[in-house]
């Protein structure tokens, strides 16, 4: 069943739990807030979120969990195995146009966790919900997470300058936005065959 609209409840992780082939997404929990805190506060992940302080404590991270459920947030924790490695979410500040955003732990870095678990939400987001786009962004110091954009179908959009609390400071962002057209070809892509 595809959503209009979706609404407060639906937004929320809860009801799902999303598989790829080495990772588990799920809705994190109070029980999870050390594995985010080991995560996000490495100086090198936390400079490359927009809405994260540094230092980044087990506070923080239990205020996250709790606000998760009624923000305007999509959340799952990413684990491999039964290890926590990275976070993905899709925030719908933008009326029907969810921004995706995701973080891994430094040493998961390098491992092609993010594209899996990146491509698993867009899946979700455009399967779930009837929407047209989405959007993303990187600092674009973050040649990594660009690349993590392009590998799963974006289009760079120009660059804006945004606001990042660990830096104190703006910074250049580049963005960039999937439409439904570009996510259904790639999907479709592997079905066609070549006749010649
Ligand atoms: C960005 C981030 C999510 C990438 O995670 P990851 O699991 O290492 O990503 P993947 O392995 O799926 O893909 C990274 C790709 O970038 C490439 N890459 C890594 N460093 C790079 C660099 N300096 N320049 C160019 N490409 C680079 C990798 O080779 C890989 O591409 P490949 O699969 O074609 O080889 C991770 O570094 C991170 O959490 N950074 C801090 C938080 C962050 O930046 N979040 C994104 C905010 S928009």
């Amino acid at each position: 069943m595809i959503l209009e609209c979706p609404t407060q409840t639906l937004r929320e992780t809860s009801g799902f739990v999303l598989e790829t082939r080495r990772l588990t997404l799920r809705q994190p929990g109070l029980a999870d807030i050390e594995a985010i805190a080991g995560i996000v506060s490495d100086k090198r992940v936390s400079i490359n979120l927009r809405r994260v302080p540094h230092p980044y404590s087990v506070d923080d991270a239990r205020d996250f969990v709790n606000s998760a459920a009624g923000s305007a947030e999509t959340v799952f924790l990413v684990e491999n195995g039964s290890e926590a490695v990275g976070l993905v979410g899709l925030s719908w500040e933008t009326e029907g146009v969810p921004e995706l955003g995701y973080c891994f732990g430094v040493d998961h870095w390098g491992k092609g966790f993010a594209t899996e678990a990146a491509r698993a939400a867009i899946d979700f987001a455009f399967e779930e919900f009837a929407i047209d786009r989405m959007t993303s962004g990187a600092r674009v110091l973050n040649p990594a997470s660009r690349h993590v954009l392009e590998k799963c179908g974006f289009n760079w959009t120009g660059v804006e300058l945004h606001r990042f609390l660990a830096l104190g400071s703006s910074t250049p962002v580049d963005c960039f936005k999937l439409e439904r057209s570009v996510w259904s070809s790639i999907r479709n892509w592997s079905n066609s065959t070549r006749s010649a």
